[in-house]
């Protein structure tokens, strides 16, 4: 497997806050690759730093060759890398197939005669036929994610970044997003680094996580390894003598 996203001692901090700490990590072309972290880790601030939505204070980002640092987010949309957000964030007041079409005119996009036609097989695909019409605030939360989805892929790209694709979502709905990003991944050739705190869709889905705890990466590796390391234990229900504390706390 070949490097497709290589960052390298990335920081960040915002005021006395380091959101993210010499992060550095290389992914593969195919792999799914799972983010996990307490809230606050730092998990949306290091996808900001890799699509361009902030700018790292130090440190490096190169995908598939191309250097992107300080690039524009749609420059970096443009050379393959798409990403969703943490909060949907759908075009108001535009239908569900015109927003799939949004992505659908990016310079990238090999086809762009067709962008309705391209539109609709993207709806289809994600699960939201019958639904191209609708505006956005008529979609259910699950059919929102669905729709962050369908417009990132529409600008074809290489590797689908998912803030916390699952958010909010039920354990029905979960399952089935899961199955359709397990599908996506099959049939497009897609790369997949996601974020997720949700470790039932993160085991089926992911062959390797990166756990990050303030800022740093703290274990990375195979999900079922990852997960029993101290650490990482530490940083999600605290080590036992907290558990303590926190349990005289209450008592008293
Ligand atoms: N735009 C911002 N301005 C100031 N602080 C921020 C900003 N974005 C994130 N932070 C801070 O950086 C830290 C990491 O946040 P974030 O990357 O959103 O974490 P996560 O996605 O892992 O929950 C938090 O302490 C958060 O409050
Ligand atoms: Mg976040």
């Amino acid at each position: 497997m070949t490097a497709l996203l290589d960052a390298k001692g990335l920081c960040k901090g915002f005021g006395g806050v380091h959101a993210v700490r010499n992060v550095s990590f290389v992914i593969s072309t195919g792999e799914i690759t799972a983010i996990l972290g307490p809230n606050g880790a730092g998990k949306t601030t290091l996808f900001n730093l890799l699509t361009g939505f902030m700018t790292a204070d130090r440190g490096e980002v190169h995908f598939n060759g191309s250097r992107l640092t300080g690039l524009a987010p749609d420059r970096i949309v443009n050379l393959g890398c798409a990403r969703t957000f943490q909060l949907c964030r759908p075009f108001a007041g535009m239908s569900v197939e015109e927003n799939v079409m949004v992505g659908c005119l990016a310079p990238r996009v090999r086809c762009r005669k067709m962008p309705r036609r391209r539109a609709l097989e993207i709806i289809e695909r994600v699960g939201l036929e019958g639904k191209a019409s609708l505006q956005t605030h008529a979609l259910s939360h699950g059919d929102l994610r669905r729709l962050e989805i369908a417009r990132a892929l529409a600008t074809e790209p290489r590797l689908l970044l998912l803030d916390e694709p699952f958010a909010g979502l039920g354990a029905s709905e979960a399952g089935n997003l899961a199955a359709l990003i397990h599908q996506l991944h099959g049939s497009h050739e897609l790369t997949v680094l996601m974020i997720e705190h949700r470790l039932r869709e993160l085991m089926q889905l992911a062959s390797r996580v990166i756990v990050m705890n303030f800022g740093e990466i703290i274990a990375d590796g195979e999900p079922a390894r990852v997960v029993l390391q101290p650490q990482v234990v530490a940083a999600y229900i605290g080590t036992p003598e907290d558990a303590y504390a926190s349990a005289r706390r209450t008592e008293s």
